[in-house]
């Protein structure tokens, strides 16, 4: 009988056999090893019960608006007779469930022609999807693809590459259900904060050690690239802070631009961009979630913790310009949702109210996605588009409250309300810098 190893036991075997671990391994570990990680263990990561909640667990209308959404960009592209959206991390499925119920019930011929694919790593979330959206799989709208073997480690696993390492036949371009010149929307809702990034400090980049058996941090000197990133796209560290250089989103980024014949990638997250962390703010954002509670430790819970940090929309936005897409304005997730709503007063999500005290409740769970103090503004929206008439893009309803000229990705400027400081000090293993 073989004997399953804990996260932390895996962690300080892999340590023993291949040297010093950078952090990106560790918490692709922590949350994705396939048997143990956070994500793969079991599906109650979400909602009340679990230790977050996303845009999907608050009310569907946040599904049902990007559903008119998405139709809209269907007509931009002219109507293809086929078109298809891949989400990324789909989670346990609530968007999809409720973007493919809105679009059967409201937008007939967008549905017939739509085909949604769910790119899930996780195995006990794909099983939970094929739960979430039975009647769309077995009518052949919506498809959950099996895991490619080297799908979650799909661009490096965090260690320096060794040439007898490199994967033969790495996969390469998305996981479509249709052919890749079909009309896409790639979608992503906190999909970039749960990939894994390397830290860099002033004594060079993070690293887990085993001292007398026990974990602790060790400096190593970065990668040319992680150097270069962090002169591109963000700050170099000054003394006592961690950087977060997020390389595996920024590999993700390039592909799906790259792969994307004609349509659309919609990306909302929690982020930060450079001009931001010039003026001091968002430099360490990586947080660890367990129980609704937030700590900057990550160390406290390998594998029983989420682990996230904020996303570089500067990189992000270029990568996709580097690859001949046209970027958008950054938009707060309130000024995209009121943007969508407010043409039919937001009856999307008022349609299945009988009471008024129903409509109270829904009302107050749409303030919860719009306002400043709810999620309206700690997340924001990235619209890339390639193969589309500009003007149509921008006439796309989501975009009607964003400013005049379209910024390039270097001039990027928010209001930002989340300011998040992490307080050195706060991570409890020794360290040796
Ligand atoms: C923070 S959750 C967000 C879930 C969902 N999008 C939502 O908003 O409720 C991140 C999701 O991304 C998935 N994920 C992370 N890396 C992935 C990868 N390389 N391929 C596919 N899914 C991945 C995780 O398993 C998890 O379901």
């Amino acid at each position: 009988m073989s004997l399953q190893l804990s996260v932390r036991e895996q962690i300080e075997q892999e340590i023993r056999q291949r040297g010093p671990m950078p952090f990106s391994r560790y918490m692709q570990i922590c949350l994705y090893d396939p048997s143990s990680g956070y994500y793969s263990r079991n599906a109650e990561q979400f909602g009340k019960a679990g230790d977050f909640y996303t845009s999907s667990d608050v009310h569907a209308v946040y599904g049902r608006l990007l559903a008119r959404q998405f139709d809209e960009i269907w007509r931009a592209l002219d109507r293809p007779v086929e078109i298809e959206i891949l989400e990324l991390g789909p989670g346990r499925g609530l968007f999809a469930r409720d973007v493919l119920d809105w679009c059967d019930k409201k937008f007939h011929d967008f549905f017939a022609a739509l085909t949604y694919t769910l790119e899930e790593s996780s195995p006990a979330l794909r099983t939970k999807l094929q739960e979430t959206l039975r009647a769309h799989l077995d009518a052949g709208r919506a498809a959950v693809p099996e895991e490619r073997p080297s799908l979650a480690h799909r661009f490096s696993d965090g260690y320096p590459a060794k040439h007898d390492q490199i994967p033969e036949g790495r996969p390469t371009g998305l996981c479509r259900t249709l052919q890749p010149e079909t009309p896409l929307i790639v979608f992503a809702n906190e999909f970039f904060d749960a990939l894994p990034v390397e830290i860099l400090g002033t004594a060079g980049k993070l690293h887990l050690a085993l001292e007398d058996n026990r974990l602790r941090e060790t400096w190593l000197p970065p990668l040319a690239e992680e150097l270069d990133f962090l002169d591109r796209y963000g700050v170099q560290p000054e003394e006592g802070e961690r950087i977060e250089v997020p390389m595996a989103a920024q590999r993700w980024a390039q592909q799906i631009a790259q792969s994307i014949p004609c349509g659309v990638l919609l990306i909302i997250d929690y982020g930060y961009t450079r001009n931001e962390q010039l003026a001091g703010r968002y430099r360490g954002t990586l947080m660890a979630y367990r129980h609704h509670s937030a700590s900057p430790d990550p160390y406290q819970a390998p594998g029983e913790q989420d682990l996230t940090a904020h996303v570089n929309f500067t990189a992000l936005a270029t990568a996709c310009e580097q690859e001949g897409m046209q970027v958008e304005n950054l938009l707060t997730q309130s000024q995209f949702l009121m943007g969508i709503g407010e043409r039919n007063q937001f009856a999307d999500a008022f349609e299945d109210c009988q009471i008024p005290q129903e409509r109270a409740k829904v009302a107050l769970q749409l303030k919860h996605l719009v306002t400043p103090a709810g999620m309206g503004e700690n997340f924001q929206v990235l619209i890339a588009s390639h193969g589309i008439d500009p003007k149509r893009i921008a006439g796309l309803s989501g975009l009607s409250f964003t400013g005049g000229s379209r910024l390039s990705a270097f001039s990027y400027q928010l209001s930002v309300k989340a300011i998040v400081v992490v307080p050195v000090g706060t991570w409890s293993l020794k360290t040796d810098s």
